[in-house]
C-alpha cells in the first residue's frame, strides 16, 4: 500500500460529549485511518470523512441474544470491525471457534475485518482484510515490541495467513510509529491509548506518513 493503514481503538472510552470534543480537535483525515469507537458512538459518527469501525461483533445473527450487537446492525453505521482483540480473548474468554463465527458474521454483511493475534502461531481464519500483530505484554504498557521483531512476526503472519495487510499494535506512539511503518512487512499500526488524545493522534498520523 502507498500510505500506512492506521487504526484507532478507543476501547471502552468516551461519552458522546467527549467524542464530539475529540472530533473538533482532530484535524487529520484520510481513507487510511479507521476509528473504532464503542457501539454507543457509531450512530453519531457515521459521517464522512471518518471511516468508522466497531471493536467487536456478535457471533450470532440478529435475534434473541441479549446484550449482543449483530453484524447487520454494525454495518448500518460502520465498514470495519476489530475481531479477536486480546482483551476480548482474555476478559471474555473468546476462543478461536467463537472468533471464526464472528468472522463469518462480519463477512456475510460485508464488514471489513481487522483480526488481532498475539503472535504468529495463533489460528488465523481465512478471508480477512487486515491482521494486527499485538503482543499482549505490549498493549497499554508503554513497552512496545522492537521494530525488528515486529517486522519478523508480521512477515511470518503475512506468509501464513495470505493477508495482504499486516499491522502492528502495542504501545505505538508519535515517537516510535515511524520505526514500525518503515519496515517492509508492517503496513500500518493499531493504536489504543494515544488515539484517545486527538492532537497526539493527529501527530502520530502525520509521523506515519
Ligand atoms: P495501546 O493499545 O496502544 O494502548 O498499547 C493497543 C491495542 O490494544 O490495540
Amino acid at each position: 500500500m502507498n500510505s500506512s493503514f492506521i487504526v484507532a481503538n478507543w476501547k471502552s472510552n468516551k461519552t458522546l460529549f467527549e467524542a464530539e470534543e475529540w472530533i473538533k480537535k482532530f484535524n487529520a483525515n484520510g481513507e487510511n485511518i479507521v476509528i473504532c469507537v464503542p457501539f454507543t458512538l457509531l450512530s453519531a459518527f457515521n459521517q464522512p470523512p471518518l471511516n468508522l469501525g466497531a471493536q467487536d461483533v456478535s457471533m450470532f445473527d440478529q435475534g434473541a441474544y441479549t446484550g449482543e450487537v449483530s453484524a447487520v446492525q454494525i454495518k448500518e453505521f460502520a465498514d470495519w470491525v476489530i475481531i479477536g482483540h486480546s482483551e476480548r480473548r482474555n476478559y471474555f474468554n473468546e476462543t478461536d471457534d467463537m472468533l471464526q463465527k464472528k468472522v463469518e458474521q462480519a463477512k456475510k454483511v460485508g464488514l471489513k475485518i481487522i483480526y488481532c493475534v498475539p503472535d504468529a502461531t495463533t489460528f488465523i481464519p481465512s478471508g480477512l482484510d487486515v491482521v494486527a500483530y499485538e503482543p499482549i505484554w505490549a498493549i497499554g504498557t508503554g513497552e512496545s515490541d522492537t521494530p525488528e521483531n515486529a517486522e519478523t512476526i508480521c512477515g511470518q503472519i503475512k506468509q501464513k495467513s495470505g493477508t495482504a495487510q499486516v499491522i502492528y499494535g502495542g504501545s505505538v506512539t508519535n515517537e516510535n510509529v515511524a520505526s514500525f511503518v518503515t519496515q517492509p512487512h508492517i503496513d500500518g499500526v493499531l493504536v489504543g491509548s494515544v488515539s484517545l488524545e486527538p492532537r497526539k493522534f493527529a501527530a502520530l498520523v502525520a509521523n506515519a506518513q
